[in-house]
């Protein structure tokens, strides 16, 4: 089968595609044929060094595959859990090694639901780190119906389903981009939009109850004045560091970092909600599996309005 290895950490030209053998499926594991998979932020950071390299136990000597976000079909199982024939999405041993980049991947059935018959493989493809993430932080956060949630860069990846699922949740929310990607926010469902390029912070709004912050912490400082006395912060990007805390304690604030995890009852849940159209992925940009180098370069622009995908 055709994959693409990175064979060092470094530039986009370490991304090599190679004929390699088709992977053996473990007990509780299937072997699904990727239709499209989805590129993340992650995927960047991992190619320069960083990314799974820093938290995922990756051994940076070795030759590596890419990717975690995939949709295809099952084509042999070791699971009771899926037949041959059935189409599935998921997010694959995340934190961990994906092997995604590849015609075929051995995945653990239970990172694993069953795709809705009404979306594309790239719909599907896209919905599995991005709103996965989003999802796992608003429950963390207990968001519950009438709450002012403010979610920054809701155009992007995580942000866009982030803002359909916190509407979901009955939640009042405001999205921050751009003003280029003002409209999309909006037609996401949120009640608010803040363009913080032309926008105050404090002026725009005030009395949140919680923040996702999609940027760093720097970003946490700056949305301070606005939340609410025993609001929270939850951050996919900065660690929580003593100074850190500190400044949110004095303002009676909870703030917690969040990494994303692989998790099968989570994805049947996004599942149900992509089948009965309260969730929709937005696809900006698809690439052909010879052009991993220009998806890698679109995601490090850091100004991608929803998700991109890669079609195998
Ligand atoms: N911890 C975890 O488990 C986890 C999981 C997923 C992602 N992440 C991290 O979370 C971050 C976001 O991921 P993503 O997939 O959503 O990225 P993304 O899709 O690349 O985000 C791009 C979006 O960010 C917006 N943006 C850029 N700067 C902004 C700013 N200053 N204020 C508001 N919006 C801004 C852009 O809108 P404009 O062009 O309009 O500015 C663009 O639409 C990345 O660093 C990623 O690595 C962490």
């Amino acid at each position: 089968m055709k994959a693409i290895i990175l064979v060092e950490p470094g530039a986009t030209t370490n991304l090599v595609m190679r004929d390699i053998a088709v992977p053996q499926i473990n007990n509780d594991e299937v072997l699904v044929q990727v239709k499209s998979i989805s590129i993340n932020p992650v995927d960047a950071k991992t190619r320069q060094g960083g990314g799974v390299y820093n938290y995922g136990n990756v051994n940076k000597q070795a030759d590596l595959i890419l990717g975690w976000d995939i949709a295809g079909i099952v084509i042999a199982t070791n699971s009771k859990r899926f037949d041959i024939g059935d189409e599935v999405f998921g997010m694959v041993n995340f934190p961990g090694v994906g092997n995604a980049y590849a015609e075929y991947v051995a995945a653990p059935a239970e990172h694993l639901a069953l795709k809705p018959g009404n979306i594309s493989f790239e719909e599907a493809a896209a919905a599995t780190l991005a709103p996965l993430t989003a999802l796992q932080v608003l429950r963390e956060a207990g968001v519950k119906p009438g709450d002012r949630v403010l979610i920054y860069a809701a155009s992007g990846g995580v942000g866009h389903y982030a803002v359909q699922l916190a509407k979901e949740l009955g939640a009042y929310v405001i999205g921050t981009s751009s003003a280029a990607n003002k409209q999309f926010v909006l037609s996401l469902g949120a009640d608010e939009h803040i363009d913080y390029n032309a926008q105050n912070l404090a002026d725009a709004t005030h009395d949140i109850d919680f923040v996702m912050d999609c940027l760093g912490p720097d970003n946490i400082i700056k949305s301070l004045p606005v939340i609410k006395n025993g609001g929270k912060v939850m951050s996919i990007v900065a660690q929580f560091n003593e100074n850190l805390i500190a400044q949110l304690k004095a303002k009676n604030v909870i703030g917690k970092h969040l990494l994303v995890q692989s998790n099968g009852k989570d994805m049947a849940y996004l599942a149900g909600l992509l089948g009965n159209g309260k969730l929709r992925s937005h696809i900006s940009k698809s690439f052909g599996f010879g052009q991993m180098a220009d998806a890698h370069q679109q995601i490090e622009t850091g100004r991608t309005v929803g998700k991109i995908v890669v079609n195998v």
